[in-house]
């Protein structure tokens, strides 16, 4: 049975990833940053023996490095990198500050990059040796005809940056690297007029994630479609 990790995995796009993996025979680490506030993960946990929970803030580099060292004997498949935040405010040009410029480069760029460092020896050994980073067209540079939102934007566009580079460092490994965006999606961070459900995005993703003709560091939607840089 194949292993996927998972980060943010106790709502939105996250819980649904852990539901169909789960479902579709793979063992799941399901990560969140409280499990005693995880209900519906929980629940669902107790009735696939297939999902293991397990704590962990990906801005703490104490838990990410000791459950990299709990996990260091288990081959890892997929590591999937979902947690993200959106960032404080609008985030228009008046109200941009420093603090909400740094929290969200630390959760959506840096922190999955170091990530990936910790768990290496774990993907080494997993057969599918995947990278999965779920970015957004928000951090498209060409895509960007709105302006605004600076923190989000910038910290998936550093996010594509670091993956890229990761995705040909570790072609040598026989690693392979994949940047997604889920679509506009019905999440907390979607809000209630996003127009795609999270089963229809996870069903999505999934199929571009089992795919073997991707290119490795490639940046392609739900649907599959490249989508530019
Ligand atoms: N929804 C969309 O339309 C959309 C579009 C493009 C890209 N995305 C991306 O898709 C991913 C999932 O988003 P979503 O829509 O499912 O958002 P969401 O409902 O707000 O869920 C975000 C998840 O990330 C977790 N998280 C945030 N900071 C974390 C940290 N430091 N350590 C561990 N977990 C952390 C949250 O945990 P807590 O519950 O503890 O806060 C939550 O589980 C994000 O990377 C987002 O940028 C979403």
């Amino acid at each position: 049975m194949p292993t996927i990790m998972i980060t943010g995995a106790n709502k939105g796009l996250g819980l649904e990833f852990v539901k169909q993996y789960s479902q579709n025979n793979f063992q799941v680490i399901a990560c969140c940053r409280d499990p005693s506030k995880a209900s519906e993960l929980t629940e669902l946990s107790q009735k696939n023996n297939n999902i293991d929970i397990h704590q962990l803030d990906i801005l703490n580099q104490d838990q990410v490095s000791k459950l990299a060292n709990m996990l260091a004997k288990k081959p890892i498949d997929i590591l999937l990198h979902n947690a993200g935040i959106y960032g404080q405010g609008k985030q228009s040009w008046d109200d941009i500050t420093l603090a909400s410029l740094q929290a969200t480069m630390l959760t959506n760029a840096f922190s999955p990059f170091l990530l990936t460092k910790a768990f290496i020896k774990s993907l080494h050994a997993g057969e599918r040796k995947q990278v999965v980073y779920i970015s957004s067209l928000m951090g498209s540079i060409s895509d960007n005809n709105s302006g605004g939102v600076y923190a989000y934007r910038a910290s998936k566009t550093a996010g594509n940056m670091l993956m890229k580079s990761l995705a040909i460092d570790l072609a040598k490994d026989n690693m392979r690297v994949l940047i997604l965006h889920p679509g506009w999606v019905l999440t907390d961070m979607g809000g209630p007029n996003a127009p795609i459900d999270t089963a229809t995005s996870i069903q999505g993703m999934r199929k571009v994630i089992e795919r073997d003709d991707t290119t490795n560091g490639g940046f392609y939607n739900y649907k599959g479609e490249v989508l530019p840089w």
